[in-house]
């Protein structure tokens, strides 16, 4: 197989490339009055406005060649199938699954396996019922009020995301999320909480992650100390899980336990038995309309022409600027407080995915793949990190995201956060001149010796690609549909860099040298060699620690 480098495709567009990065936002605008209509695209309820991009019609030509030359769609469809496209850990990937529908599904897959998610789902909302109903009692009879999610990775982020974007939904108990080996983590999260009245999600998928099971032993120890009757265990731990013999092992009963398969990845799993926090604080019709919106998102990827798929031009619009523009990271910059943790979701769904250099066919990569990604929400981002977006030396595109309508009584803030969304992808795409700040300048009264100092220091050269993704309201459906965009994004990406973007076997080595690390500091005589600088700080830690 020739290297992706070598495609045509990939040729034709770094031909292409010089011309293209030589025109100015401003003028593609100028010269074509109907740029936003003809680069927009609309699916599931979710605007995306790509026309603040350096590109070109024929740019996005040239772009869909490299979809197609790269097998993008037929790679889709053997995912939705069951093919173990997860070669390295010999698993199909299969999230799609989760959320598909009996009468329109998109999976291709055994009656029994559809069966296994519906199964689940049942027990979930079974479950959640009984929880928000007040029908589950705690150990001591009591009504459950808080409910504690301990995981990490895909266990934690992404629940923990659609908890706090749907909090305008929650009518269940209050759920805490405890995902960090520090313990200042699970205190904090316990403090003030009644062991009485508090039940514990164990989320891992398999059941042997350090960090959960030491915060979930730690968690066991708090409630036994209260209740104690390791009888207690059994009516305020529960699990979702796809280890039984662990789940049991820690003593939670069997049928306390709501499962899922192995063709779940771990960053895909918020729409499986770890969404069972998000059924109980808003209910299963909500979960359900979260599933629906990924599910409509499915069913657009998987059908819509590239040119008006939404994953798919993100995907290629994100490679456009990672390999030929040479940019370095991306931000996600959510104008909306309840997606305060998507860019967190979105970190380990991107950079686990495809932050990788070798190849399916186990080749190094001579090309940049997965970029940094990171953001925080609008506005605040705009009084600390925006200066260097606007005129620092690096290209970084960026999405940004709002909605029309808010959930609270304060309009008129939400029309100025809104306000405040367009009008910076507006200063990132047109800049400022420098004529034109010396006009400014002039008309303000302000002599020339002082403008010509000033002039350059409040020049905007714009020209900075931007993103915008709007839709009428932040619902469960829409936020579903949110989420898949983004993975399907990451799917295509991966695609198209050939890299296996459903393992993580990157972060293995940190682990297992922080066992062994882990030992060296319980037993001074168990040091064994290190480098000069771990070594060094081995020692510092106790002399430190005592
Ligand atoms: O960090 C690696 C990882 O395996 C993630 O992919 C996963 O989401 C996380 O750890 C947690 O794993 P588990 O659900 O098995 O505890």
């Amino acid at each position: 197989m020739i290297s992706l480098t070598d495609t045509v495709a990939w040729g034709a567009l770094q031909a292409h490339f010089p011309r293209v990065a030589s025109e100015h936002l401003r003028d593609l605008f100028a010269g074509d009055p109907d740029r936003f209509e003809r680069l927009s695209l609309r699916a599931c309820g979710i605007l995306l406005d790509y026309s603040k991009n350096r590109v070109t019609a024929e740019t996005m030509d040239l772009l869909r060649a490299l979809a197609c030359e790269s097998g993008v769609m037929e790679r889709a469809h053997a995912m939705v199938s069951g093919v173990r496209i997860n070669e390295t850990e010999d698993r199909a990937v299969l999230h799609a699954l989760l959320r598909d529908s009996r009468d329109s599904p998109v999976c291709k897959v055994d009656g029994a396996l559809r069966a296994g998610v519906e199964r689940t789902l049942e027990a979930m909302e079974r479950f959640s019922e009984e929880v928000r109903s007040g029908r589950w009692r705690g150990h001591g009879g009591e009504r459950i009020t808080d409910v504690v999610n301990i995981g990490i990775g895909g266990s934690d982020l992404g629940p923990r995301m659609v908890c706090r974007a749907l909090a305008p939904h929650a009518d269940g108990p209050r759920v805490h999320f405890v995902s960090n080996i520090d313990g200042a983590h699970l205190t904090s999260t316990l403090r003030g909480l009644d062991p009485a009245r508090t039940l514990f999600v164990v989320a891992s998928k398999t059941f042997t992650t350090v960090e959960t099971m030491t915060n979930a032993h730690a968690a066991r120890r708090w409630l036994l100390d209260a209740a104690g009757d390791e009888a207690a265990v059994a009516r305020h731990f529960v699990a979702a899980s796809t280890n039984r013999a662990a789940v049991v092992g820690f003593g939670i009963a069997p049928e306390h336990m709501f499962e899922f398969e192995d063709w779940v990845g771990g960053r895909y799993s918020l729409w499986s038995a770890i969404g069972l926090p998000i059924a109980i604080t808003v209910g299963m019709t909500q979960f359900r309309a979260l599933l629906a919106g990924a599910h409509a998102m499915d069913r657009h990827f998987l059908e819509a022409p590239l040119d008006r798929n939404l994953p798919v031009t993100l995907a290629l619009l994100g490679v456009w600027y990672v390999n030929f523009f040479g940019a370095e990271t991306h931000a996600v910059l959510a104008y909306d407080q309840r997606l305060d943790r998507f860019a967190a979701h979105l970190q380990q769904l991107d950079m686990e995915s495809n932050g990788k250099r070798v190849t399916l066919a186990s080749t190094t990569v001579d090309y940049a793949t997965g970029p940094v990604v990171w953001g925080e929400p609008g506005t605040g981002g705009q009084h600390a990190f925006f200066q260097l977006l606007h005129q620092g030396t690096r290209l970084v595109p960026a999405d940004f995201i709002v909605a029309a309508s808010c959930d609270h009584s304060l309009k008129d803030q939400h029309r100025l956060l809104v306000a405040n969304c367009l009008a910076q992808t507006e200063a990132l795409m047109l800049g400022r001149s420098e004529a034109e700040v010396r006009a400014d300048l002039a008309a303000g009264g302000m002599p020339l010796g002082p403008s010509n100092r000033l002039a350059s220091h409040r020049t905007f050269d714009g020209n900075r690609p931007t993103n915008t993704l709007m839709f009428e309201r932040l619902d469960p459906f829409t936020l579903g549909a949110l989420v898949a965009l983004y993975e399907h994004k990451v799917f295509v990406q991966g695609a198209i860099w050939r890299v296996n973007s459903f393992d993580q076997w990157g972060v293995e080595l940190g682990k297992e040298l922080a066992t062994s690390i882990a030992r060296e500091l319980a037993n001074p005589d168990g040091v064994r060699p290190h480098d000069a600088s771990t070594g060094g700080l081995v020692a510092e830690y106790r002399r430190l620690s005592g």
